[in-house]
């Protein structure tokens, strides 16, 4: 019989993980259908029993369900417990299994598509809000020299990294310090805006990230390229990645994500 999974969110319609996870199954011979649902704004918990009454085996979860995912999971990973937000579940009877693969996605991303090493390195991340929520321990993981989380509402900032290394401060204090990567997972690129980040952060950078995928140069992105940055990457190796980890998780089967990485690049001008 045809498995059966799905991506659910609402709106819906823009997603790509359709075609990212059937062309992962194509790639991997593996017999499953993945569609995408609109899910009621007032009604994930009702969607996921639905779908799993359907035979549904797993859902990924995008906006604005990740919080309500994490209240219907069962049992949860302690990553997806750190970030409060889930965006896979594989159901196995009445257990809904939960995890967040945003952050290890985007670790996968850096350190084995763009071949740059986080341990060691000064990591400044911009924002404190679920994206960069789930960045922080899989980055933490990678045992980094330093990671510095910038946030204009600084307690959001301090909540986030209590009890972990992560160093905290607000935009102001970040003149004058430089950064051998620098990640920005605030939201601001979604309205072309750019964080009040000085250039001088980019000074010894080798990279520049934004979480953001398909918004080509972003202010973000357009100051570290102004400020000498080379190696410029937006999110949809990150995208790709975290699609594959629970594709992994699923199916047993980690695919190749070079293909669909290629197909989905939108250049960065
Ligand atoms: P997401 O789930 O995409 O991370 P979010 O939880 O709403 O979205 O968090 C948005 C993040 O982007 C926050 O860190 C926010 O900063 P504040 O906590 O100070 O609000 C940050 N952000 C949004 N617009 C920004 C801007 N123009 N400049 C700097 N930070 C911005």
């Amino acid at each position: 019989m045809t498995d059966t999974y799905a991506v659910i969110g609402n709106p819906i319609s823009h997603t790509k993980s359709p075609f990212i996870h059937g062309s992962f199954a194509a790639t991997t011979a593996q017999d499953l259908v993945y569609t995408a649902i609109e899910g009621p704004l007032d009604g994930f918990a009702v969607a996921a029993d639905a779908f799993r009454a359907g035979g549904g085996l797993g859902l990924n979860i995008t906006a604005p369900f990740k919080l309500d995912a994490f209240r219907y999971a069962t049992d949860l990973t302690e990553r997806a417990r750190r970030a409060g937000a889930v965006n896979a579940m594989k159901f196995v009877g009445k257990r809904a299994y939960a995890d967040n693969f945003d952050g290890v996605g985007l670790v996968r991303d850096i350190t084995h598509n763009l071949g740059c090493a986080l341990q060691g390195q000064r990591v400044l991340l911009l924002g404190a809000g679920g994206a960069a929520r789930g960045a922080l321990l899989p980055f933490l993981e990678q045992n980094p020299a330093q990671l510095v989380v910038a946030n204009r509402t600084l307690a959001t900032a301090q909540a986030m990294a209590l009890g972990t290394a992560a160093r905290v401060c607000g935009y102001g204090e970040l003149v004058g310090q430089s950064f051998d990567i620098v990640v920005n997972a605030t939201s601001a690129s979604l309205r072309a805006e750019l964080p009040p980040v000085p250039a001088s952060v980019f000074a010894q950078a080798r990279l520049a990230y934004e979480l953001a995928y398909g918004k080509g140069l972003t202010p973000f992105l357009r100051l570290a390229q102004t400020a000498g940055v080379v190696l410029l990457a937006d999110g949809v190796g990150m995208l790709a990645e975290q699609a594959a980890e629970a594709f992994a998780w699923w199916r047993g089967v980690r695919p190749d994500t070079a293909g669909v990485i290629a197909k989905l690049t939108v250049p960065l001008v």
